[in-house]
C-alpha cells in the first residue's frame, strides 16, 4: 500500500515558516495558550496548570463532549473527539474499505479525501464544483455517480479550495438519498459556521448524517488537534470508538482543557475569525477587481480560501512560485488537481491583510509585464 504524495502540506512546508506574507494557509487568526486561558476563569486555569499528564478517555474528555454536544444540539453519545477532522477521516475511509466498494467525494478537494481511499484500494468517484457552474455543489450529479458499492459521500461545506456553500434544502436532498441507499452521507463542516453568503445549517440536525469537524479552521486554534464526529447511529459510533483506541488511543489532555474553554467561549472565538474573514473578502474583491484582465474569480460563500485562476489557462504553480520570490505565499492548484487555479488564504494574515494584498497586487502586475515582454 503507498499514499500519492501530498503536494499541498509539502508546498507549504517548504515555504510557510519563512515566507513574509502567508496566503496559502487556510486557518484564521492565530491564538496563544495565553489568550485562550484567559477566556476561562480561575478554575480553568488552575487545572490547567496542575493536569496529570496521563492518557485520557478514547471518546474523549467526558466536559469537552458535553460542550461540543451542547454546540452541536445532540446528546453527548453522539460525540467522538478525534486527533483532528484528519483522523476522523482515517477511521471513516478504513471502516467504508470493502473490496469493490467505491466514495463519492468533491473535486477540487482537500487531498485526503481521495489520498486515504485510494491508498486502502477504494474506488475514488469525483463529483466536480467548476467554475463554469459558478462552484456550484450538484446533487443531482452526485446522485448519479452512486451504485449499490457506494459505500459513503462526502460534502464539504464550506468547500475547502473554492469557499462553495450548499443550501439546507439540497443538503437535506442529499441526506434523503443516502438514507434511502444505506450510504453514509459525511459532511466535512470544518469551515463551518464562517459565512460571507448564503449560510448552511450544520448537518449535526439530519439523523442519518455523519458531521466531522475540527478547531483547526473557524476556531483557528489548529495545535490543539482537536477534531470531533458527531453520530446518530449507535452501532457506527462503538466502531469509531475502537477505531480510535487503535489510532491514537486519546487526544492530548493539555489540548482538551484548551479546546473546551475555546468551545464555551465561541462566541468571541468565531468573532475574531468571521471579523477578520469579513474585513479581508472585502480587500481581496478590491484587489482581484483590479486584475480582470489575468486573474478570474468567484467570491466565496463561505469558510476563509478562495480558488482564483489564471484566464490564461496556463499552470499556476510558476505564478505560484515567482509569488514566493515576491514574500507571497499562494497555494498552487495543481494540489487540488486544478493546475489552472492557485488557493488563496485570507484570514490567516489577519491585520496585515492590507500590506499582503499590496504586495500581491506589486507582483501581479510585474508578472503580467513579463508575460507581454517578448
Ligand atoms: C476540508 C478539510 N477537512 C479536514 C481537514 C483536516 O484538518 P484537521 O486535521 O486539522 O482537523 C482539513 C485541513 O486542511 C480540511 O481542509
Amino acid at each position: 500500500m503507498r499514499f500519492k504524495p501530498f503536494l499541498l502540506d509539502a508546498w507549504l512546508d517548504q515555504y510557510e515558516h519563512d515566507i513574509e506574507f502567508n496566503l496559502g494557509a487556510s486557518t484564521g487568526p492565530t491564538w496563544t495558550v495565553n489568550d485562550i486561558l484567559a477566556l476561562g476563569d480561575d478554575e480553568v486555569r488552575h487545572r490547567f496548570l496542575n493536569h496529570k499528564l496521563i492518557y485520557g478517555r478514547p471518546a474523549g474528555a467526558g466536559s469537552l463532549r458535553e460542550a461540543i454536544a451542547e454546540m452541536q444540539g445532540v446528546p453527548m453519545e453522539c460525540v467522538q473527539v478525534v486527533t483532528g477532522a484528519s483522523e476522523a477521516l482515517v477511521a471513516l475511509m478504513w471502516l467504508a474499505a470493502e473490496p469493490g466498494s467505491n466514495v463519492i467525494l468533491p473535486l477540487p478537494g482537500f487531498t485526503t479525501f481521495s489520498a486515504l481511499p485510494e491508498s486502502l484500494g477504494l474506488e475514488t468517484r469525483f463529483y466536480r464544483v467548476r467554475r463554469e457552474n459558478g462552484f456550484r455543489i450538484d446533487v443531482d450529479e452526485i446522485k448519479q455517480l452512486a451504485d449499490a458499492k457506494t459505500k459513503l459521500i462526502l460534502v464539504n461545506c464550506p468547500h475547502n479550495p473554492t469557499g462553495a456553500t450548499i443550501s439546507d434544502a439540497d443538503m437535506e436532498a442529499v441526506h434523503a438519498f443516502t438514507a434511502e441507499r444505506g450510504i453514509q452521507l459525511v459532511s466535512d463542516e470544518v469551515y463551518h459556521p464562517i459565512y460571507h453568503g448564503r449560510q448552511t445549517k450544520s448537518a449535526a440536525r439530519l439523523p442519518h448524517a455523519t458531521v466531522i469537524s475540527d478547531l483547526s479552521k473557524a476556531f483557528s486554534i489548529a495545535g490543539v488537534r482537536t477534531g470531533w464526529m458527531i453520530e446518530h447511529d449507535a452501532r457506527r459510533c462503538q466502531q469509531y470508538w475502537t477505531a480510535r483506541a487503535y489510532f491514537s488511543i486519546c487526544n492530548s489532555t493539555t489540548g482538551e482543557i484548551l479546546s473546551e474553554v475555546a468551545i464555551r467561549k465561541r462566541d468571541i472565538v468565531l468573532k475574531k475569525t468571521q471579523e477578520a474573514a469579513t474585513r479581508n473578502l472585502k480587500l481581496l474583491d478590491q484587489s482581484m477587481s483590479e486584475h480582470r484582465d489575468l486573474l478570474g474569480w468567484i467570491p466565496p460563500q463561505g469558510g476563509m480560501t478562495a480558488f482564483p485562476w489564471l484566464v490564461s489557462g496556463d499552470d499556476a504553480r510558476p505564478f505560484c512560485q515567482a509569488a514566493t520570490e515576491h514574500g507571497i505565499l499562494l497555494a498552487p492548484g495543481d494540489c487540488f488537481d486544478a493546475p489552472s487555479h492557485f488557493r488563496l488564504g485570507f484570514a490567516a494574515a489577519g491585520d496585515n491583510f492590507s500590506q499582503a494584498l499590496d504586495r500581491f497586487g506589486k507582483f501581479v502586475k510585474s508578472w503580467s509585464a513579463e508575460m507581454v515582454t517578448p
